[in-house]
């Protein structure tokens, strides 16, 4: 190990803050107030990884990251979007023109939203929009959702459009799978819209249910420690698309709509399990990803027991097991997120796994509160050794 240097720490913005900046950035840009300032908030996922486009279960909680849009109603058909991080790419966009293809970048995520509500036939006006965001982007931590939650949130305001949040998170979906092209799953769109803070949400991808689970680490003595590798991979979204793909066939081939069916008795798991491993190569690929994904939605299943009964501290090993089923059956882990996962776990961690869709992003460690700075020194010095770009972690 080498001697230690000052790790560095992304702090959330308060409330006020944030509001304050997308204001500024609003007024400098349009010469005028906002209607108001919408936010919601980035997420890790504490189980339930590739689960979601399954029919599965996940287990989000919010951070206390968010984007704010400050946000005007106009007259007319016409969409103006700048952000703070580069207020003079000044957007214009008519949304009578927005269609799958369309537009690109972070604007296809703003005016996506407005495609997707206007597809369900709700009137939704033109709009000035300035956002800014303490959410890393880049990082696994859903700053696209964050996006587009946010200013479905400023729309339903300003349109009056009275839609329940469950609603608006499936219009993000949409706004994200068809205009930015992004084949997410709902897992993120939900934790923007549905979490409460305090709580873990308990997502049902089936039916789109969801529980509010009470998750307080520090009333345990302990803490969540989220670490952004920063590392960046290429071919993130064919990768995930193509994950995404094997568990559709896998699904196709075994006669179900999706693979939270074979979930419903272990019996029926196993022998799906046993028909997919054919003999060939592709067989034996499409056995370990689906042996994931049933394996997962267990574990959010035993996770959520444990928080049920109080036993916080109980949950290491279902941390570790997904990350090991992650980087092994479904190969989504790297070498910065196993660095992060083993370094925390030698340092004390009770249990660490990558969060988020993999091929980097960040990763979650349960720690001792108390230890929180050793961790995150540990992990850091980890990274040096390794000869990595050093991480940061998230507070
Ligand atoms: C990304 C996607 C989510 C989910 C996760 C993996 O974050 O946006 O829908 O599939 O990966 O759990």
């Amino acid at each position: 190990m080498t001697a230690g240097r000052a790790t560095t720490w992304v702090h959330a913005w308060d409330e006020a803050t944030g509001r304050d900046r997308a204001t500024d950035a609003f007024t400098a840009s349009y010469g005028t107030a906002p209607d108001g300032v919408w936010s919601a908030p980035g997420r890790v996922n504490l189980i339930g990884e590739h689960t979601d486009y399954n029919g599965g279960l996940c287990l989000p909680v919010p951070l206390a990251h968010r984007t704010y849009a400050a946000l005007r109603r106009r007259d007319d058909d016409t969409a103006r979007l700048v952000s703070a991080w580069d207020p003079t790419d000044a957007v214009t966009v008519e949304l009578a023109g927005v269609a799958p293809g369309t537009v690109e970048g972070w604007t296809a995520y703003v005016v996506g939203v407005a495609w997707a509500l206007r597809e369900r036939g709700l009137a939704v006006p033109g709009f000035d929009v300035a956002v800014d965001s303490c959410v890393p982007v880049g990082s696994g931590l859903s700053s696209s959702a964050a996006l587009s939650c946010s200013v479905a949130l400023a729309l339903d305001a300003v349109g009056a459009l009275a839609q329940d949040r469950a609603a608006l998170a499936a219009d993000c979906v949409r706004a994200e799978n068809e205009i930015a092209g992004a084949p997410t799953g709902g897992m993120d769109q939900a934790a923007a819209l549905r979490t409460v803070p305090g709580h873990a949400l308990l997502l049902d991808c089936r039916d789109q249910s969801v529980r509010h689970v009470p998750f307080d680490p520090a009333s345990e003595g302990l803490a969540l420690l989220v670490i952004d590798t920063r590392a960046e991979h290429a071919l993130v979204d064919g990768q995930y698309a193509a994950r995404r793909a094997t568990c559709e066939e896998a699904a196709a081939l075994l006669g179900v709509p999706t693979l939270r069916e074979l979930t419903d008795s272990p019996a029926r798991a196993a022998s799906a399990l046993a028909t997919l491993d054919d003999g060939t190569p592709e067989g034996g690929v499409r056995m370990h990803r689906v042996r994931h994904v049933l394996a997962e939605i267990t574990r959010v299943q035993e996770f959520v027991a444990l928080l049920d009964a109080g036993r916080l501290r109980d949950v290491g090993p279902l941390l570790d097991a997904s990350h090991a089923s992650l980087r092994d059956d479904y190969e989504v882990s790297c070498r910065e997120l196993d660095v992060a996962v083993e370094a925390a776990r030698a340092a004390g961690a009770l249990g660490a796994r990558m969060t988020g869709g993999g091929f980097g992003g960040s990763a979650i460690a349960l720690v001792e509160a108390g230890s929180v700075e050793a961790v995150a020194d540990a992990v850091d010095a980890a990274f040096r050794d390794a000869g990595l770009r050093p991480p940061a972690f998230v507070a």
